[in-house]
């Protein structure tokens, strides 16, 4: 295939144009692929029409798709693939809209995904971006002071229902030991090394630490709410607004990202979602 890589911003992210992905791709263009996403972090191929069952075979061949948990979500004619629609919702009608803010994808478990792919399937006519903040990037670039405040750090992460922030009065709910944490919940390094480049980024999900170890509720809020404002800031992030067509992978090793709901609700947009087996962040 003649294809051609090019950056989509100075931050993060690179396009592929080309590339036709119901097509089986062979080695060295796997090769590429795999080290041009690890490093711009996301990879847009354009211009794709999938069927869920194709899309899915795509991404067996950039990695292990895994089961996703929330059954509700999947797309019956294929289950490992899911979808993500703002026209759900809950129990008392209210909209569901996940993603609004910054996270990385299910790092409540013990082995988070490496990656995850969307495909748009369908798109509000302009809006509904989705944000990307590079955090390879984000750790390079932190003071030496935070950097040695996060230096063999870790975070216990935990799944909780509501995709909202937690409070600092819920954070510190329960005040259970840092041994009751970890025999309880998942902990994970805040500085991870990446398996492929060996680079360092920040590993943090807003959305899912409880407290840091060795560190009360209302201290680890505030190193939350610190790391989070200094990564997603304009230095290191990128909106990507989405075009018919694109399917993107994105590295959760080193990227948070979160959607934009600004289009109007009336239109519909409607992801297709596989997410790609990974390992116990180091
Ligand atoms: C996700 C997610 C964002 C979006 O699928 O994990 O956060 O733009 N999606 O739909
Ligand atoms: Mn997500």
């Amino acid at each position: 295939m003649d294809y051609q890589i090019k950056p989509l911003s100075d931050k993060l992210g690179a396009e592929i144009n080309g590339i036709d992905l119901r097509v089986p791709l062979d080695a060295e263009t796997t090769t590429t692929i795999n080290n041009a996403f690890v490093d711009a972090v996301i990879l847009v191929f354009r211009d794709q029409e999938l069927t869920a069952q194709q899309f899915f075979d795509a991404a067996q061949q950039l990695g292990e798709p895994m089961d996703q948990h929330l059954s509700q979500y999947k797309v019956p004619e294929c289950p490992m693939v899911s979808y993500v629609s703002n026209q759900e919702r809950s129990d008392d009608g209210k909209r569901k809209l996940l993603g609004k803010a910054w996270h990385t994808d299910h790092s409540f478990q013990p082995e988070p995904p490496k990656a995850t792919l969307l495909h748009g399937v369908e798109l509000p006519k302009r809006g509904g971006d989705t944000w990307f903040a590079n955090m390879r990037l984000a750790y390079e670039e932190l003071s030496p002071t935070l950097k040695q405040r996060v230096d063999g750090l870790e975070a216990i992460h935990a799944y909780r229902e509501s995709r909202d922030y937690l409070t600092k009065e819920e954070r510190g709910a329960e005040a259970l030991t840092d041994e009751e944490e970890r025999a309880n919940n998942v902990v994970h390094p805040v500085i991870r090394t990446h398996e492929v480049t060996g680079t360092k980024a920040i590993y943090i999900n807003p959305l899912r630490i409880k407290r840091f170890i060795g560190m009360n509720s209302e201290e680890s809020a505030d190193l939350i709410d610190e790391l989070t404002m200094h990564a997603t800031s304009d230095d290191f992030t990128y909106p990507h607004s989405w075009q018919q067509g694109d399917v993107i992978i994105w590295d959760n090793r080193q990227a948070m990202h979160r959607v934009e709901h600004n289009y109007d609700f009336a239109e519909k947009r409607l992801m297709h979602r596989i997410i790609l087996k990974g390992r116990k962040p180091k």
